[in-house]
């Protein structure tokens, strides 16, 4: 018997927790070595860490679900490794191998699971895998080496939780350059977030939506989830643009409102001044799982979608289908579950 752990879990938010074990691994000389788990959550680093100074840094966000049956599965890992590749490549880090990405996240979960949250409780093991430029720079320059790590805590909900719609409020910051880095999940873009997320938080809203920065007239991104909408004739429209995140709860959700409601999906740009075409909306992302949105705060008025108390039965479906899949009620396309043994 693993050790017990007393935790509320339904009282869970969405914060960190200390866990007993983490992995680290590192990069010199063209090459990774072992890794391992260690107990030590406290990094130790150069004062001139490349990190520190020029932000080489990128991240991933993951969970591990617990099944009725009581078993532990992660959802569709591989595409998170394949990301945080694309991540380090437009930084110039070395990618980590998929094998060990994955590698590492199932070591992390099985080293702490008496932290999965058991089925039904709503509650996750969240997973942060992180890669950091810690060699030792001063012009700006690529380090020389760096540091891959992961940990992970039992989260519960990112926003209000469940089925509650939120409101959002439209900011005039970019979170992003057209050119930039808004495609690669790096630290640098939720820093410049965090101002325009507390504007918006200060103003009674959950968080903000970032046009697209060229014209600011297309959504993009909804605070750190993706933005989707049902039109009025079901369809299921995701936003598409080179500077927002490529969402795998996103992706996934697009292959569910296909094959398992048998909609129509599509990517495409989304108008801000257009709202009127969709009959639901939502946010998407590991964190946020399906947040409905309630309302859009754009030029002083609130646009509301289905509503602001209920979720609408389109965005419930999609909820209920893809929490089925990825707690293991409801059987998974090909590849998607990673079951930890
Ligand atoms: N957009 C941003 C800015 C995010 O931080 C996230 C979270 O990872 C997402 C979208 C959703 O991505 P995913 O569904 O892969 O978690
Ligand atoms: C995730 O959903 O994993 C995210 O990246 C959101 C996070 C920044 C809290």
């Amino acid at each position: 018997m693993g050790k017990a752990v007393n935790i509320d879990w339904k009282a869970l938010g969405f914060k960190y927790m200390k866990t007993d074990f983490r992995y680290i691994s590192r990069w010199k000389d063209g090459k990774w070595d072992e890794g391992k788990l260690v107990e030590d959550n406290m990094l130790a680093l150069s004062e001139a860490a490349n990190v520190l100074h020029y932000g080489q840094e990128c991240f991933e966000g993951l969970k591990a679900y617990r099944t009725k049956e009581g078993e532990i599965q992660l959802f569709r890992p591989d595409m998170n490794a394949k990301r945080m590749q694309d991540s380090a490549k437009r930084l110039l880090m070395p990618e980590v191998p998929v094998e060990k990405f994955i590698d590492a996240c199932v070591k992390v979960v099985k080293a702490n699971e008496a932290y999965v949250p058991p089925y039904g409780t709503g509650a996750t093991l969240y997973i942060r895998p992180f890669l950091i430029g810690s060699g030792e720079t001063i012009g700006v320059a690529p380090a020389s080496e760096y540091t891959f790590c992961v940990f992970c805590m039992p989260v519960g909900a990112y926003f209000k939780g469940g089925l509650t719609p939120v409101n959002f409020t439209v900011t005039d910051y970019d979170r992003a350059a057209p050119n930039g880095t808004g495609a690669a999940k790096v630290g640098g873009n939720y820093a410049a977030s965090l101002l325009p997320h507390a504007k918006a938080v200060e103003r009674g809203f959950a968080d903000c939506i970032y046009l697209d920065p060229a014209t600011h007239t297309k959504i993009e991104e909804v605070g750190a989830a993706n933005f989707f909408g049902i039109t009025k004739d079901n369809k299921f429209v995701a936003a598409k643009s080179p500077s927002i995140l490529p969402g795998i709860t996103r992706l996934s959700l697009m292959q569910v409102a296909k094959d398992y409601l048998g909609m129509e999906a599509e990517e495409r740009e989304i108008f801000i001044d257009k709202l009127d075409e969709f009959a639901e909306a939502g946010a998407c992302g590991t964190a946020a799982v399906i947040t409905p949105i309630g309302g859009i705060e754009y030029k002083g008025k609130l646009h509301v979608f289905y509503s602001e108390t209920e979720a609408g039965p389109v965005t419930k479906k999609l909820y209920e289908t893809l929490c089925g899949i990825q707690f293991g009620d409801i059987k998974a396309p090909e590849g998607w579950i990673l079951k930890v043994k």
